[in-house]
């Protein structure tokens, strides 16, 4: 029988996750579909329920229902917990299990594709929504010598630091008290899908190896000019870790890792 996935989300005009899913099953030859479900805003659960009951094994959630997802969920592993939103979940006897795969398919992303360690970086983080949430614990456990979290308000940087703070290294700040250089900078705010700058000053980016914009497709982000002017040594943009948190999700739902360099490639638009 054809085994069914999905992604839900609201609006999902843009999702490339069929795409991706789609072409992870060709690489083994296996017989599954991968829909879009774009549920009603105050219909998640009512959805999920319709798509569980038709059979459905697992689904990917995306905004605005990985708060929803994680809520729903009847066992959580522990970044769902952690940061209190799931973008991946699998169904076991009609149970659903959430998982957070954002973190683990960006350090992935950074260590396996880009080939920039982690153990011992020092980390600005610009942004302290879902998106830094979500990637934080793997970066801990990566071993990253020091965090920063910079946010336009402060107070929601020091909330995550409260949360994370007993696992390493890692404080909060506003973006004027930035005053020396990272090895790695991220723009995990939203601020690129208007885009909008940032006021990271150009001093974070003294020295760095890489500056990693995780919004995908809007080729040279504000932030990522930013981060050239002032010294960035390279750029990224949220390709690599939309494929490889896709991977980890395939490979949790199905037992099998696909190969996500050709998927990269296809995927890749120059930052022109
Ligand atoms: P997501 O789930 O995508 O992270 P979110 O939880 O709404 O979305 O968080 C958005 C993040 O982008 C926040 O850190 C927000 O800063 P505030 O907490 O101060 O609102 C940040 N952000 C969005 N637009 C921004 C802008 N123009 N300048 C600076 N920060 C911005």
């Amino acid at each position: 029988m054809t085994d069914r996935y999905a992604v839900f989300g609201n609006p999902l005009s843009h999702t490339k996750s069929p795409f991706i899913h789609g072409a992870f099953a060709r690489q083994f030859g296996d017989d599954l579909i991968y829909e879009t479900i774009e549920a009603p805003v105050d219909g998640f659960a009512a959805a999920v329920r319709a798509f569980v009951d038709a059979g459905g094994k697992g689904f990917n959630v995306t905004v605005p229902f990985k708060v929803e997802a994680a809520d729903l969920a009847d066992e959580a592993h522990e970044a769902v917990v952690l940061c209190g939103a799931s973008n991946c979940v699998k169904v076991e006897d009609g149970r659903l299990i959430a998982e957070n795969f954002d973190g683990v398919g960006l350090v992935r992303d950074i260590v396996s594709n880009i080939g920039v360690e982690i153990k011992g970086r020092r980390v600005l983080f610009a942004g302290a929504g879902g998106a830094t949430r979500g990637a934080l614990v793997p970066f801990l456990e990566a071993g990253a010598g020091e965090i920063v979290i910079a946010n336009r308000t402060v107070s929601k940087a020091e909330e995550i630091c409260e949360l994370l703070g007993p696992r390493g290294s890692i404080r909060a700040c506003g973006y004027d008290a930035i005053n020396g250089g990272f090895d790695i900078v991220f723009n995990s705010t939203s601020a690129s899908l208007t885009g909008a700058g940032l006021p990271i000053p150009p001093v974070a980016f003294q020295g760095a190896l890489l500056a990693y914009d995780l919004a995908y497709g809007k080729g040279k982000t504000p932030f990522l000019t930013l981060a050239e002017q002032s010294g960035a040594a390279r750029l990224a943009d949220g390709v690599g870790m939309l494929v490889e948190q896709a991977a980890e999700a395939f490979a949790w739902w199905r037992g099998r890792r696909p190969n996500t360099a050709p998927i990269i490639k296809a995927m890749t638009i120059p930052l022109k």
